[in-house]
């Protein structure tokens, strides 16, 4: 589904992924760990469209997607929930969710695909009238990925999801990460809390100064001495 060859990009002067090759496939959830810094805020970036990248390739269905603008990538299925969530703090929990069907033409899905979110999220439906930007941060994260999924992504790219959350509201968020995947949208998760997102994704890679260091099965790399030592605090 997801192809990423040789992809390098940064900021100004700073070259913060240096020729990445990554893949995700059709219904796969895959996951992206690594330290502050290491480059995967700015990998998914570049796969979303939000920054250019500097060399390299992406190919989403066969199709080259390298200059494409971010609404062009959201039309082909591709969706960000970017870290720190970009809500609409002035908007309502209800409008929030409309923005995230702008792009759409169908007004009978689109309404199904709220009562979805509210089935999903049923502390959102509780909300659908309250202001965004006074909901907590869990519930913020929860609309974030409920507005994502109302433009009826087929890959969704997940920055950080748990980032700030109690233990057991990351519990719940993973939770409808894995039935998201369970309807066949891939994922490509970057995640600090690297146990949870190996146990939750298929295969998983090691980002490390901007380069992929490790690559594998995510129960191989669970079981891996240096992902143990550098990532579980083992
Ligand atoms: N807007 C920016 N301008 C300049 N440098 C930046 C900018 N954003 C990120 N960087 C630098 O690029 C590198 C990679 O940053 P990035 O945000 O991708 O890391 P990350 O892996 O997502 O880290 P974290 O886990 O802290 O979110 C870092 O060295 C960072 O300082
Ligand atoms: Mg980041």
């Amino acid at each position: 589904m997801l192809s990423v060859r040789a992809m390098a990009l940064g900021y100004r002067s700073i070259v913060a992924v240096r020729g990445i090759d990554l893949d995700v496939g059709a219904g796969e959830l895959v996951a992206v760990i690594g330290a502050n810094g290491a480059g995967k805020t700015t990998s998914l970036k570049g796969i979303a469209g939000a920054l250019p990248v500097r060399a390299g390739s992406i190919v989403l269905d066969g199709e080259d997607i390298t200059r494409l603008p971010v609404h062009e990538r959201v039309r082909r299925g591709l969706s960000l929930v970017p870290e720190g969530r970009g809500i609409f703090a002035r908007l309502t929990v209800a409008e929030n969710l409309d923005m995230g069907a702008y792009l759409r033409r169908d007004a009978a899905g689109v309404l199904a695909d709220l009562d979805r979110s509210y089935t999903l999220f049923p502390r959102l439906g509780e909300r659908r009238r309250q202001l965004a930007g006074t909901l907590s941060g869990g519930e913020q994260q929860m609309l974030a990925i409920a507005r994502a999924l109302m433009g009826r992504p087929r890959l969704l790219l997940l920055d950080e999801p748990s980032m700030g959350l109690a233990p057991l509201v990351t519990q719940r968020i993973f939770d409808t990460i894995r039935s998201i995947a369970a309807e066949r949208v891939s994922i490509l998760l970057v995640e600090q809390n690297a146990r949870a997102a190996l146990e939750l994704a298929a295969r998983a890679y090691v980002l490390e100064g901007g380069c992929i260091t490790l690559a594998g099965a995510a129960g191989e790399l669970l079981s891996s001495d240096a992902v143990r030592r550098a990532y579980l605090g083992e």
